[in-house]
C-alpha cells in the first residue's frame, strides 16, 4: 500500500490533478465498487481542507441510500429531490450550497456544516448515486471544486464500468 501525502495548501488546481493522480493509484487493480468508495472518501477526507464529512449516497430502489463516508454518522435515506443530495441526483448536474441554512429543504446530518457540495455520479444515463461534501465554513465550494471532484468521480465511475465491461466479457 502506498503512502499518500498530499500539500493540501497547494492551488486548487494543482490539488485536484494531484489527487486524480492519487485516486488512479488507488483504485488500480481494484474492481469492488464499495472499496473503491471507501478509500475515495477517505483520501477526500484526508487531503481537502476545511471539511467535516465527506461520502456516497448511493442509488438503491429510487431513493440515495448513505454509502461509505468519513465523518459524523448521516442521515440513511434520502429521497430523489429533497435535501442537497437529492437536488443533484434529480437534476444529474453538481449542486454547489454556499449557506445551506439557506438552501430550502437541506437536510441537516451535522450541525458544523455551513457550506455543502454534491456531484452526481453518472454512468451514461444511469444514477449510480452522489459525492457529497460537507464543510464548517461558509462558501467553501467554488467552480474549481466542481470541476476538480467532477474530474475525480470520472476517474471512479470510469474505472468500474470499465471492470464492470472487463468482468463480464
Ligand atoms: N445535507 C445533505 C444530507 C447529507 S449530509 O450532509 C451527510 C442534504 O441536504 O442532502
Amino acid at each position: 500500500m502506498q503512502t499518500f501525502q498530499i500539500d493540501s495548501a497547494q492551488p486548487k488546481a494543482d490539488l485536484y490533478a494531484e489527487l486524480a493522480t492519487q485516486l488512479r493509484a488507488l483504485i488500480e487493480g481494484e474492481s469492488d465498487f464499495i472499496a473503491n468508495l471507501a478509500n475515495t472518501a477517505a483520501l477526500l477526507y484526508h487531503s481537502l481542507p476545511a471539511l467535516n464529512w465527506v461520502g456516497f449516497y448511493l442509488w438503491k430502489q429510487d431513493e440515495l441510500v448513505v454509502g461509505p463516508f468519513q465523518g459524523k454518522p448521516a442521515c440513511v435515506r434520502i429521497a430523489l429531490g429533497k435535501g442537497v443530495c437529492g437536488t443533484a441526483a434529480q437534476r444529474r448536474s453538481t449542486v454547489i450550497v454556499p449557506d445551506v441554512h439557506r438552501f430550502p429543504g437541506h437536510i441537516a446530518c451535522d450541525s458544523a456544516s455551513n457550506s455543502e457540495i454534491v456531484v452526481p455520479l453518472l454512468a451514461g444515463n444511469d444514477l449510480l448515486g452522489v459525492l457529497d461534501l460537507d464543510s464548517p465554513q461558509f462558501g467553501r465550494f467554488d467552480q474549481q471544486d466542481a470541476e476538480g471532484l467532477q474530474a475525480l468521480v470520472e476517474v471512479l465511475v470510469g474505472r468500474t464500468m470499465e471492470r464492470a465491461v472487463t468482468a463480464r466479457g
